[in-house]
């Protein structure tokens, strides 16, 4: 009898350990592991194996048009062996824009910059060196330097819109994509290049530009004629600027250009820049700038010329400043231009060049969407943003679609009231753009001068957008038809 009842009470005990084994699975499992899993984000529907890959080539911003309003502001695309969670909106993207490197990197996802930019610099390095030379392009760009950038844009527009007739059809993006080269050449590249090398520097420029494609984004190091002539020109520039650079040196001379900004550059240690750092970070400017300031320039004249009252409204504005200052421009003048600014601010609302901005996940974090859902997003996902769809969201900007620079004036603001990362062409945050008062004040000294020297029609349809270029810009020519003509003072 006894020993049944041992039998009896093991058979007992035993059960109730599976029992409770099984409840205490049930409760972990529902507390923790089902948690993550529940909590992921909402994932896109595609074919098998390949889908993702199709969805994202037939344009991220057309799938995030089609997702969004599925999905809502947290998702994921399978992207072949990756998954790309996508945060779009302020309510969701804070930790973006916020994280840490440790968190959240830039080094994997912008790696194919690499063969352009050079070795040693930006994503070729790690954390605590780019960040030093980060800090270089800070005191490159500082106020005090500023100024003096300004007084050459300014020399520049002048000097190419005295070569305009007195009336006569351009293509507007051809010229200001023109002037721009000339710009940046003379204020980042320095006077030796734009004196001299300015035809070969840009040849070897335009090379390099014609080596970043799509395909380059995934395979950098594929040997295709067009990563080759990158390479070559990658290589004629590194010594074009290391002769440039020595002969600095030897004459012991100093410009005000950013060359001369990160020649004299030390990192903590004391240690000086090379002169294939110098490069890589000039190259680094220059695609990080150029594209992107001409595009914007050209988006907002085509806005200008196509909506009579915000061209009264900033030719008003120059009239007023023309009266105060005369024809005068530099960095305090173009400073006072918050009718432009906001024209300009408007038209890169509406096409941010930088259409997608990606970050490597090394930890997991969660997110709380504007209705009140939570995400886990788990450590290995690419995370990414949109500043091209997030600009444009409704609950944030009456009449999306619309150009309305007033929207940004005192009293509307409409980019401050849903709070930071709102408008996010700049990126914002950690990696915010450090170009963005340079860029203002390039495409500023091109407009006025532009407003002040010449009446402007737009002759072509309005410009429609180029999505297939890896600098989102404008397609085919802005042709504009132009009668030179002082601007009366107010
Ligand atoms: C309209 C013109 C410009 C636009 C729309 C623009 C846009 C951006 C965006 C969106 C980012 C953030 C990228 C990310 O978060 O992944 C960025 C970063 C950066 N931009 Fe610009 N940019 C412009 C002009 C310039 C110019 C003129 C320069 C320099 C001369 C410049 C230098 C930089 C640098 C160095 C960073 C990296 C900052 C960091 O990672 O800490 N940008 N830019």
């Amino acid at each position: 009898m006894v020993v049944p009842m041992d039998t009896d009470n093991k058979f007992f005990n035993v059960g109730l350990l599976l029992v409770a084994t099984l409840i205490a699975a049930k409760l972990i499992s529902a507390l923790i592991l089902p948690r993550s899993r529940k909590r992921l984000p909402p994932v896109v529907s595609t074919l098998p194996v390949v889908g993702g890959l199709l969805r994202f080539l037939k344009g991220p911003i057309v799938m995030l048009r089609e997702e969004y309003p599925k999905l809502g502001s947290v998702f994921t695309l399978n992207l072949l062996n990756k998954k790309i969670t996508f945060l779009i909106g302020p309510e969701v993207s804070a930790h973006f824009f916020k994280a840490s490197e440790s968190d959240l990197s830039q080094q994997e996802v912008y790696q194919f910059n690499v063969p352009t930019f050079g070795p040693g610099v930006v994503f070729d390095v790690d954390y605590t060196i780019r960040q030093e030379q980060f800090r270089f392009f800070t005191e490159a760009l500082r106020v005090t330097k500023l100024k003096g950038y300004v007084d050459q844009m300014v020399m520049e527009a002048e000097d190419y819109f005295s070569k305009w007739g007195d009336s006569g059809e351009v293509d507007l993006k051809y010229e200001l994509e023109h002037l721009i080269i000339l710009t940046a050449s003379r204020c980042l590249l320095g006077r030796e290049v734009r004196e001299k090398l300015f035809d070969d520097v840009s040849a070897l420029f335009h090379d390099l530009d014609n080596g970043m494609l799509p395909i380059s984004v995934i395979f950098p190091y594929l040997p295709i004629p067009a990563h080759r002539r990158r390479d070559q020109a990658r290589k004629k520039l590194a010594a074009i600027f290391a002769s440039i650079i020595s002969s600095r040196k030897l004459a012991a001379k100093s410009e005000d250009d950013m060359l001369q900004s990160f020649i004299d550059s030390k990192y903590k240690d004391g240690r000086p820049t090379t002169e294939a750092e110098v490069t890589g970070l000039l190259i680094a400017a220059l695609f990080a700038g150029q594209h992107t300031s001409s595009i914007t320039s050209t988006w907002t004249g085509a806005y200008l010329l196509s909506n009579k009252k915000y061209l009264t409204e900033v030719l008003d504005e120059q009239k007023n400043l023309m009266g105060k200052h005369g024809d005068k421009v530099d960095h305090d003048i173009l400073s006072e231009m918050d009718v432009l600014y906001r024209c300009i601010k408007e038209a890169l609302r509406l096409h941010p060049p930088l259409i997608m901005l990606l970050r490597s996940s090394h930890s997991d974090f969660s997110v709380t969407t504007r209705d009140g859902k939570e995400y886990d997003i788990p450590k290995g996902h690419i995370v990414a943003t949109s500043p091209a769809f997030a600009n444009r969201l409704p609950h944030i900007y009456k009449d999306p679609d619309t150009y309305d620079p007033n929207r940004f004036a005192a009293g509307r603001e409409e980019d401050k009231l849903a709070g930071a990362f709102s408008y996010i062409s700049f990126g914002g945050g950690r990696h915010g753009c450090l170009g963005e008062p340079f860029a203002y004040l390039q495409i500023k000294a091109i407009w006025s001068r532009l407003l002040r020297n010449f009446e402007l029609e737009l002759i072509s349809p309005f410009p429609e957008i180029d999505w297939n270029a890896m600098v989102v810009g404008v397609k085919g020519k802005v042709m504009v038809r132009y009668k030179r003509q002082q601007l009366p003072v107010n």
